[in-house]
């Protein structure tokens, strides 16, 4: 199967107000195909929303791209122009930021913030829109479209407003979707209907995902691959069965180590102590020569000190950036 979306060998760097350069991706490299949910996995910091808004050129003033391509449906997108960018975004690739508060302007009712998204990239007159926009609507809630259409953000609570962001994303019927972080601000049982949802728009609109989060627990049973980002570097992709069930790289074991123990019957934590990866994510301003996961690494060795591991193949489609397979 042909790739939806083609990364190759990514680098940005913001740089500070004091005029240091910080790298916030390197040499970051993946596919995502048509309708498979990528999940991407990192720590704060880890370079997460920088991929995203960097996929379609949406970097702020200070961002800037070193390196690299990204190949959407065949098109080059950090060399396209702008009229081909704006078919892009919102139209093939829909978008939900990570800050669901700033993402829905306070003083505009949804209906016509959906209806805007849609009016950008398809000729309709009022009437149409309108039929359209509460369409998909009824994507995203079960009843009361209308109502929904007619209320202004701060009328709704945070699962819907969510869930507006999602149909203004799904609006123009788009090929991919990225969600960052479209959980983190919910309460557990309506992150449970959040997700639940985007399995089912998946499933109906045939779109690709790449779902970002530092939580390994909300990609689990929905993600079809994983990859898991480490101070802006891939440190390991492959099939969701096989980063979870078997993970390779030290820092995904390290991951999956720190997810909290289920309850108990009575609703009781279970008495074992939360685990916590020592350490913390290196200063991107000042990286060592070596492995940037090396200072945290249980398993180091002492090349690790002096390079940094290439990507190595496990399989087909798992691959691992660790000298402890080759590197
Ligand atoms: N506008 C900016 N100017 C300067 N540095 C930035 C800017 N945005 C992000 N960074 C830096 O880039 C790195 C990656 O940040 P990013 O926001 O992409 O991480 P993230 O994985 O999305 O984190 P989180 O889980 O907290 O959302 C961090 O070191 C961050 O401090
Ligand atoms: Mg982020």
């Amino acid at each position: 199967m042909n790739a939806l979306l083609e990364i190759q060998d990514l680098e940005v760097a913001y740089r500070s107000t004091a005029g240091r350069e910080c790298g916030a991706l390197a040499g970051v490299s993946f596919e995502v195909y048509p309708g498979e949910i990528l999940g991407v996995l990192g720590e704060s910091g880890s370079g997460k929303s920088t991929l995203a808004a960097a996929l379609l050129r949406l970097l702020p003033p200070n961002g800037k791209f070193r390196k690299g391509t990204v190949r959407f449906e065949g098109q080059d997108l950090l060399r396209a122009r702008q009229r081909e960018l704006q078919k892009v975004r919102g139209g093939r690739i829909g978008l939900i930021f990570q800050e669901p508060s700033m993402a829905l302007h306070p003083t505009i009712r949804t209906g016509e913030q959906i209806s805007s998204v849609i009016a950008a990239h398809q000729a309709l007159d009022r009437r149409a829109l309108r039929e359209k926009t509460l369409q998909v609507l009824a994507k995203v809630f079960s009843a009361d479209a209308n109502r929904i259409a007619e209320s202004y953000p701060h009328q709704l609570s945070g699962g819907q407003r969510q869930r507006v962001l999602l149909a203004q994303a799904i609006a123009c019927s788009p090929a991919l979707i990225i969600a960052d972080e479209p959980t983190a601000s919910l309460d557990p049982s309506t992150q449970q209907d959040i997700l639940e949802l985007l399995r089912t728009l998946r499933d109906q609109l045939h779109c690709a995902m790449i779902l970002i989060t530092h939580n390994p627990a909300i990609l689990a049973g929905l993600a079809d691959r994983i990859l898991v980002l480490y101070a802006g570097k891939v440190a390991e992709i492959g099939p969701a069965s096989e980063v979870f069930g078997s993970p390779q790289h030290p820092y995904t074991r390290a991951l999956l180590k720190c997810l909290p123990p289920p309850l108990t019957e009575n609703l009781r934590p279970r008495k074992s102590k939360l685990t916590v990866i020592p350490g913390e994510s290196p200063n991107l301003q000042q990286l060592a020569n070596g492995c940037r996961f090396e200072p945290r690494c249980t398993d180091r060795m002492d090349v690790c000190t002096t390079s940094e591991p290439a990507e190595t193949s496990l399989s087909r489609h798992h691959a691992v950036s660790c000298f402890r397979y080759g590197g």
